[in-house]
């Protein structure tokens, strides 16, 4: 069990090593398969990959994506969805091709079907070469929300009260925030052969103090990461 814990001074910091790890991954296997985040932690890590991108340091011609999850009932133009989110922020600077990027379809008219599209999709692209992670407050992956026990597929799952509440900050209002969402499930995340869990802010130091060194527990999800055998975590204040 390898546990690579890194500080770093600031955000800026924070998001130049993620990008940095993100584009060695690339240029060791061109065709590597990426596990990808949304969230507000990683826009800066994105914005230093299309640097590096422009600058010519890195090649994602080959790059195959898959993102960890979609809010149900978002299509890809409504500025909220994490489609829209990736493109904007990631995808459309830098050559990727579109059809190469995955993410759940929260326009699905048949939920079940779509996480087992997306779960079989995983299961022939993956294993996931380097997944990258936020961290929610209650400590959620993806959205792997706390609960008895952990899931290991894709499936749809009710966003908790603390999380809606988290992410109305991206709405007009609460009451636009979606209820549930479609999220990988730990399984994809532990069977990536890399995972890097990046954090920023001093509300999220307790919660990542609790995962990587308290109890094991579905009712933090991130704290299974405490057994993935290739595991770096870059944190700033
Ligand atoms: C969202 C995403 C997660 C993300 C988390 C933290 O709900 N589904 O993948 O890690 O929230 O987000 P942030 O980085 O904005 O704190």
């Amino acid at each position: 069990m390898k546990m690579n814990f890194i500080k770093v001074k600031d955000y800026n910091a924070l998001s130049v090593h993620a990008a940095e790890i993100i584009c060695a991954q690339v240029n060791s296997k061109p065709n590597s398969v990426l596990g990808l985040a949304t969230g507000s932690t990683p826009i800066g890590a994105y914005e230093q990959i299309r640097e590096m991108y422009k600058r010519g340091e890195v090649d994602f011609s080959a790059v195959k994506t898959i993102n960890l999850d979609e809010y149900v009932g978002l299509s890809p133009e409504n500025a909220q969805s994490y489609r829209y989110f990736m493109n904007n922020q990631l995808f459309n600077g830098i050559n990727i091709a579109k059809e190469n990027t995955h993410l759940p379809d929260g326009m699905s008219n048949t939920v079940d079907d779509e996480c087992a599209r997306y779960e079989r999709l995983i299961d022939s692209l993956g294993p996931i070469d380097l997944q990258l992670l936020g961290i929610g407050n209650n400590g959620h992956i993806g959205f792997n929300e706390p609960g008895d026990f952990f899931i290991k597929e894709c499936h749809c799952t009710q966003l908790a009260a603390k999380t809606i509440e988290a992410n109305s900050r991206f709405f007009d209002t609460i009451d636009e925030v979606p209820k549930k969402a479609i999220t990988v499930g730990m399984g994809t995340v532990m069977a990536a052969k890399k995972v890097l869990l990046i954090a920023a802010g001093k509300e999220k130091a307790e919660i990542i103090n609790k995962a990587l060194t308290g109890k094991i527990t579905p009712q933090v999800p991130a704290s299974i990461l405490q057994f993935h055998a290739d595991l770096t975590v870059v944190v700033s204040p």
